[in-house]
Parts: structure tokens; C-alpha cells; sequence
């Protein structure tokens, strides 16, 4: 199969590019579509075998369920029941954060099919707010499921050119929306109903961070990280301990580790900052480096680069990648819980 990609960044380019997407999509075939957090492979979500089609593109294990994006926030009913315990709380989040990168668990509409869910009785659900996406959909007028368009357990893609090093010759058409503005997938919650208060436990750390949840309910993270020497099941399916991994093994320093290098090695360096004394960056070991948000270091441009440099780096053919630690706070929670993902050892397949 050939794979297009379409420029939307001109009004012409941007309505032919929406027609030919929601003409294969009514077909029930997948379609790449940016989002604000990465881009997305999307299919409509009440049609079992367009989802089918998502799981064959990515190589996605059948156990792993997929967020469904709704055209519009009355179209909920459609694919989850709310709980009258939890729905002042499902009402206010939906109020502050949709459209945006704010993912909620609910338990499922049975029309919802079983493959959406991974035979799960919840599903997760949210609104885009990407111009491309919101058009794509509010003219489908169809609730799509949308993994990230990665190969699985690979970096979520930030941009077409990602798209396409993931998922050329797998599925018909990329929509090109340019750089994602979030860069990293959406925060997943989970409401548990509580007096005086529910408690927000989030799945995956994402955009939507601790301080700006907490006004909603008291909000504990799952840890769905397990220890690699110790898996326990993910309470998000998804979320195996090895994630995000770059095909080059990467090691994530501890905060102020000063690393050293094996001489006759290559490495690269994923900075933060780029500033000697964070302990490495001065190193002359590097055979390439990256900063993320060079200066005093801004947590959402690292954000919005993360998934890129990573990429970058992975294709230098390094025999390890290097990464600083993160300050873990507001959006670095949410990058830190990747690098420790893609720093996880791959096993190593069979020869
Ligand atoms: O920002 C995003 O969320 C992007 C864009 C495209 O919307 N999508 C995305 O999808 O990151 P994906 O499939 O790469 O990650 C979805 C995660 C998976 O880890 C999956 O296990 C979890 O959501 N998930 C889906 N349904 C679930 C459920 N019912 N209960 C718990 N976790 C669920
Ligand atoms: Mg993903």
C-alpha cells in the first residue's frame, strides 16, 4: 500500500486533505490525523473491523485498548455510562479541560466494541482540540478511536515525518498538521468517587499535571510503571514497563550523576538544559548532543522536543544514549515517567 501525506497548511490543501481523510475513514479505513498531544491513528470506533485495521498497522497486542476521541462532549452517552457517584466530577473536568489532552476512564457503552476496549468493561475517552483532528471528526461525525500512530512499545510520533517512519506502506494516508503543540500524550485519569472528595488517580501523567487536577479532587498517581524485575499487571494495559523505547538503549542518569564513559563507545547526550553543571553536559564523550529547552530550562519546550530528540538520537547509531534527569515537577513528572520507560532493557529477541 502506498502512503500519502497531505499538507493542510493552505485552505485548499486543508479542505481536500479533510475530504480525502473523512472519505477513507467512512470507509473504515485508518488515517494518521495530528493531535495537540502527538499524532494519532484513527478508525472509526463503532466499526470492529476499521479498529481491527489500527491493531494490524501498529503491530498493537490485542490486550492493549485504545482512547476513543468523541466529535463533540454530548456525544459521551454514545460511549460511556457516568456513574451518578462520579458526575459532578466527570462534569467540571469536562467543563476545564475539553477539548484538550485530558482522558478520562468511564465504564463503557456496550455499543462500544470489544476490540476498542480490550474486552475492558471502562473506556477511555476524550475531545482533540487540534483544528485538523476537530475538523476531520465534527465532519465524519463519528467517534474515532486513536492510538499514538507508532509501531508498538516505539516513540509516539510529534510529527508526519514521524508518522511516516512508523507506518509507511501500513495505512493509506497521513494529514499533515505540522509539529504537535503538547508533544506528549494525554494525561489519563481515573475518578474515584470519595466525601468530601473524589480522588483523581492518574494512569498516565501527560499535560494535564497535578496542579492543574487538584481544585477537581485529591490526585494520586498509579504508578504504572511496574519494576522490571517485579511486573505486576498495569492498571493502564498499555503501560508496560518498556515503552517509548528507542531501538538504542538508553540510560537515564540519576539528578547530578556525573556519567563516565566506556573509552571506545559512542554516545549521545539528551540534556535538559545543555549547562555544565548539571553534571554531563561538559563531558568530551559525546559524539552528539541535544538540549531540550536550552537556558534555565522551560519544562513545556522540553515537553513539546522530547519525542523528536529522542528519534534524532536513536538514529545517530550510538551504542547508548545518555539522558539527564528532569526536574520532577509540573510537566517533568510527565517526561520523567517516559525516560524511565525508555530506559527499561528491551528483551532481546531471538536470533
Ligand atoms: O494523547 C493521546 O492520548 C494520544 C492521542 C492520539 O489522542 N493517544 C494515545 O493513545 O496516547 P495510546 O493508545 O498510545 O495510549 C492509550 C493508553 C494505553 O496505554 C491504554 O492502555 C490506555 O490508554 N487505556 C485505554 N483504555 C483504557 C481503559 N479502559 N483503562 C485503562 N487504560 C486504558
Ligand atoms: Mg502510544
Amino acid at each position: 500500500m502506498q502512503t500519502e501525506v497531505a499538507p493542510t497548511d493552505r485552505p485548499d490543501f486543508f479542505k481536500d486533505a479533510v475530504h480525502r481523510a473523512v472519505e477513507l475513514l467512512a470507509a473504515g479505513e485508518p488515517v494518521a490525523l495530528p493531535t495537540e498531544t502527538v499524532y494519532g491513528l484513527a478508525a472509526d470506533a463503532l466499526n470492529p473491523d476499521a479498529v481491527a485495521k489500527i491493531f494490524i498497522a501498529k503491530d498493537r497486542p490485542a490486550f492493549d485498548p485504545l482512547i476513543v476521541h468523541l466529535p463533540h462532549k454530548d456525544r459521551l452517552p454514545e460511549i460511556a455510562i457516568v456513574p451518578d457517584d462520579i458526575a459532578p466530577t466527570v462534569a467540571l473536568l469536562i467543563e476545564n479541560f475539553w477539548p484538550g489532552p485530558l482522558t478520562l476512564i468511564l465504564p463503557k457503552n456496550p455499543a462500544v466494541p470489544d476490540a476498542v476496549t480490550a474486552g475492558l468493561p471502562t473506556v477511555a475517552v476524550r475531545i482533540s482540540d487540534h483544528p485538523v483532528f476537530q475538523r476531520v471528526i465534527t465532519s465524519l461525525k463519528r467517534p474515532l478511536a486513536a492510538p499514538s500512530a507508532n509501531r508498538f512499545g516505539r516513540i509516539s510520533p510529534t510529527s508526519a515525518a514521524a508518522v511516516l517512519k512508523e507506518l509507511d506502506t501500513r495505512i493509506p494516508l497521513i494529514l499533515d498538521g505540522g509539529a504537535c503543540h503538547a508533544g506528549l500524550e494525554s494525561t489519563i485519569v481515573k475518578i474515584i468517587p470519595g466525601d468530601p472528595k473524589p480522588t483523581l488517580r492518574v494512569l498516565r501523567a501527560g499535560p494535564v499535571t497535578k496542579d492543574d487536577l487538584k481544585a477537581f479532587g485529591r490526585v494520586e498517581f498509579a504508578n504504572a510503571a511496574p519494576h522490571p524485575d517485579h511486573p505486576v499487571a498495569p492498571e493502564a494495559p498499555g503501560l508496560l514497563a518498556s515503552h517509548y523505547a528507542p531501538l538504542t538503549p538508553l540510560r537515564l542518569l540519576a539528578e547530578g550523576e556525573i556519567f563516565q564513559p566506556v573509552p571506545g563507545r559512542r554516545y549521545a547526550l539528551l540534556s535538559y538544559r545543555g549547562d555544565p553543571d548539571d553534571g554531563s553536559f561538559g563531558l568530551p564523550c559525546w559524539e552528539h548532543s541535544i538540549v531540550l529547552s536550552p537556558g534555565k530550562g522551560k519544562l513545556p519546550e522540553a515537553a513539546v522536543r522530547f519525542f523528536h530528540a529522542l528519534r534524532q538520537l536513536d538514529e545517530l547509531g550510538v551504542d547508548e544514549i545518555i539522558a539527564e534527569a528532569i526536574p520532577e515537577r509540573g510537566l517533568g513528572v510527565a517526561i520523567m515517567e517516559r525516560l524511565r520507560r525508555a530506559a527499561t532493557p528491551q528483551p532481546v529477541p531471538p536470533a
